[in-house]
């Protein structure tokens, strides 16, 4: 997933864009999380980016079904992917060792019911939980959409946390497709510079 000349245009799709941020910080291997694994697209690009093992998470059912599906389809089903159907903000429950990337895709599952969706209180949890997890010089990217119901105050709960950590520990960037209409959708990406202690909620 990483750039290459095959791509017509890096920035012209904002999943494009993400993955190959996050294909730059697998490059060595390395531990992932897809805190929303839905369709299973991000979970096969982050195993086809590098990553050794994945956690993939969904609170649907019907989410964690078409993950394992598309994984066998890709052949890329093994015991180094972990399929859990919680919480993502429970994350630190399964997860006991660093981990080199995590990806949220917020929203809602498309060609699902757009009432079960990612929500401002629970996400900041979830990404409070990956900043535990985060492994020195290890990525999380968030992709945000503002153009449903709760989506905008979502994203507003989610730049506030960012916006606050301590720059001394965390490079944190923040990617708004400028001239698009329509709510386009946006990139925050967030790095460990050093150790740090989050504290817990
Ligand atoms: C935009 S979709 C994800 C798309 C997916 N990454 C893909 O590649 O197809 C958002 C997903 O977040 C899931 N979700 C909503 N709340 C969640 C939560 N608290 N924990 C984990 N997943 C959640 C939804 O069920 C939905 O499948």
């Amino acid at each position: 997933m990483c750039y290459n000349k095959s791509m017509k245009n890096l920035i012209r799709s904002t999943t494009q864009l993400a993955m190959h941020f996050v294909s730059l910080y697998l490059r060595d291997g390395g531990t992932a999380i897809d805190a929303t694994c839905g369709n299973g697209n991000d979970t096969i690009a982050l195993l086809r980016s590098g990553a050794k093992e994945i956690y993939a998470f969904d609170i649907q059912q019907a989410a964690i079904e078409r993950t394992k599906d598309a994984l066998i389809k890709e052949g890329l089903y093994s015991d180094q992917v972990h399929l859990i159907q919680d919480s993502h903000e429970y994350m630190g429950a399964y997860i006991k060792k660093k981990v080199q990337a995590v990806v949220f895709n917020l929203g809602y599952l498309p060609a699902a019911s757009k009432e079960i969706a990612t929500c401002g209180e629970t996400t900041v949890k979830a990404v409070k939980a990956a900043l535990r997890l985060l492994a020195v010089n290890g990525l999380i990217c968030i992709t945000m959409y503002s153009g449903h119901p709760g989506g905008e105050e979502e994203k507003q709960q989610v730049l506030e946390l960012a916006r606050n950590l301590d720059q001394q520990a965390y490079h944190v960037a923040y990617i708004n497709m400028l001239n698009q209409r329509n709510h386009p959708p946006e990139i925050l990406l967030i790095s460990l510079k050093r150790g740090v202690e989050i504290e817990k909620d």
